[in-house]
């Protein structure tokens, strides 16, 4: 049989084949290792001289025309199978849905948490902009332009000296420029530290702050609010502990470490066996910082405090590793 008789049947073997199985058989009867057209291209060698070019380039003609053939006829059946699918396949419009629907991340789900205790206890919620000058995020704060202070939080400057704030504090400012005591709120939002990332350490994270102002307000304020807020997140037999610290915003600065919910105190890895973990920073409102705005600090006191949720978040999740929250990795947050 020469090549264009070969041509010839294979051609009108696909056209008429009517399953993906039968295509694959063909493709071996006439393409394959042994295949029909195959033998002929390998025999091209012992051909005389001048026939060889010829025949050559014909039997690779036909090859391609055969596989050609192939392809079309594959992309007829499949288009035939979904056409076939789609007229006989019967939807139940009514039925009800899997569970295609997302939920909350888990830092929102406990901001909405947080939100809702301290609306309970009478606190507003403001929000500000993520880019702040300099005079809110630091200056106003009691932080001076070479106050070694400025290095607690590594900061991204932008061309203009303005910066992605390192911390909510600078809310505490906006919200005492424009209102008067009594002040009960808190400030959510994203903060943005130019540092190495760990797993204790994330570069963009989303913190809290929290400012109550008002005539005759105490440490026992500050201890009793934070309270009621650990105990809403992690449950009515949470404890706290009050430690000095640094703040140029606060004086006293104290930061604040909760019971250990794992263990409870008795120690374990997450506490590093101290039965104490570190949850947040906070203070009593800096005289200056309250002259800063215009407040009177001998007729008013008041605390401020600022929390990260994924850290708040790690700890009652037990996460180990803070930046698994911002990991595109939906086996972690599906968890939640
Ligand atoms: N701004 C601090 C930080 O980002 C947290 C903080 C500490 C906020 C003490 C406060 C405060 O309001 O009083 O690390």
């Amino acid at each position: 049989m020469n090549v264009q008789q070969i041509s010839k049947t294979a051609i009108s073997a696909i056209k008429a084949a009517t399953s993906s199985n039968e295509l694959e058989q063909l493709r071996v009867k006439y393409l394959g290792r042994n295949g029909e057209v195959t033998l002929v291209l390998r025999g091209i060698g012992k051909l005389a001289a001048a026939e060889r070019a010829k025949v050559g380039e014909e039997t690779n003609e036909v090859r391609q025309n055969i596989d050609q053939a192939l392809e079309e006829k594959q992309a007829e059946l499949t288009q035939l199978a979904l056409d076939t699918e789609v007229a006989t396949t019967k939807f139940d419009l009514t039925a009800p849905s899997k569970s295609l629907l997302g939920h909350d991340h888990p830092v929102s789900q406990l901001l909405s948490d947080i939100v809702r205790l301290f609306w309970q206890m009478g606190f507003e919620v403001v929000q500000g902009p993520e880019i702040e000058t300099q005079w809110y995020n630091f200056e106003a704060l009691n932080i001076p332009a070479e106050h070694p202070a400025r290095d607690m939080q590594d900061t991204f400057y932008l061309e203009d000296y303005n910066l992605p704030r390192t911390h909510t504090s600078g809310m505490q400012i906006r919200h005492m420029e424009q209102n008067q005591p009594p002040i009960r709120i808190i400030s959510p939002g994203k903060v943005y530290r130019n540092e190495d990332e760990d797993a204790r350490h994330i570069w963009s994270f989303v913190q809290l702050e929290g400012l109550v102002i008002d005539e005759g307000i105490g440490v026992a304020d500050l201890k009793g609010t934070l309270l009621a807020m650990c105990q809403g997140i992690f449950g009515n037999d949470v404890k706290v502990r009050l430690r000095p610290n640094y703040f140029p915003y606060t004086e006293p600065s104290i930061e604040v470490d909760a019971s250990c919910v794992i263990c409870h105190g008795k120690g374990c890895a997450l506490c590093s066996h101290t039965g104490w973990v570190e949850l947040l920073g906070s203070g009593m409102v800096h005289p200056r910082v309250l002259m800063n705005v215009g407040i009177d600090p001998k007729r008013y006191s008041g605390f401020a405090f600022g929390v990260g949720l994924e850290r708040l978040a790690a700890v009652k999740y037990q996460v180990p590793d803070l930046r698994e929250f911002w990991r595109p990795n939906l086996k972690f947050l599906e968890q939640f």
